[in-house]
């Protein structure tokens, strides 16, 4: 079951799974800014980000060993479309370069994120509130906002190149 998506194209139940999650992170990343910025529920925005932060960590290592180790690289999902072997080819230099750039906004915005969370766990007073920390805290929550909502268009889009548009 888990060799095949959901979705309704031929990728794996993994791929699909986090192409979901992907969709849905930037809702809720606007939901708990919008809480912070506008109604100062600075705790609630704190649950959320660790919440995000621990969805994200799980999705894309489970993703990973999926994708990596059960089936052997994104190429053999693409495979699944059984094409000739020339077609196959073809896709595959055709949409490498799009995975080429979500991965610069993929591989960034892990590192930002634990930054961003890590700073903000040690340096904001407990419960949550503005602080010393603030003027850094800003900066760097911005830049991750926008690298994540940079990875998951950047990943949909690779999605739909590689899987939906035939
Ligand atoms: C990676 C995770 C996080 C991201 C991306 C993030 C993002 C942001 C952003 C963009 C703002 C500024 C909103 C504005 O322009 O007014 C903000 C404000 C704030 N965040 Fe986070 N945040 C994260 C995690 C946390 C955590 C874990 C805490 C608490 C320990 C926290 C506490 C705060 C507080 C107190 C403010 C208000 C700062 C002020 O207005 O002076 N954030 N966050």
């Amino acid at each position: 079951m888990l060799s095949n998506g959901f979705l309704g194209y031929p990728t794996t139940f993994m791929l699909d799974f986090v192409v979901c999650a992907l969709a849905l992170i930037v809702p809720v990343l606007l939901w708990s800014l919008w809480l912070v910025k506008f109604r100062r529920r600075y705790v609630a925005h704190k649950r959320l980000q660790i919440g995000l932060g621990i969805v994200l960590l799980v999705a894309v290592m489970a993703f990973e060993l999926d994708v990596q180790i059960v089936h052997g690289g994104w190429e053999k999902i693409v495979a699944k479309q059984l094409l000739s072997p020339d077609a196959l080819s073809t896709k595959i230099n055709t949409v490498r370069p799009w995975l080429l750039v979500h991965l610069v906004f993929a591989v960034t915005t892990p590192l930002l994120w634990m930054v961003t969370l890590t700073l903000a766990l040690r340096r904001f007073k407990n419960p949550a509130a503005p602080g010393p920390h603030s003027r850094l805290h800003k900066t760097l929550g911005w830049a991750s906002t926008i690298d994540i909502t940079l990875t998951s268009v950047t990943g949909l889009l690779f999605y739909y190149v590689a899987f939906v548009r035939s």
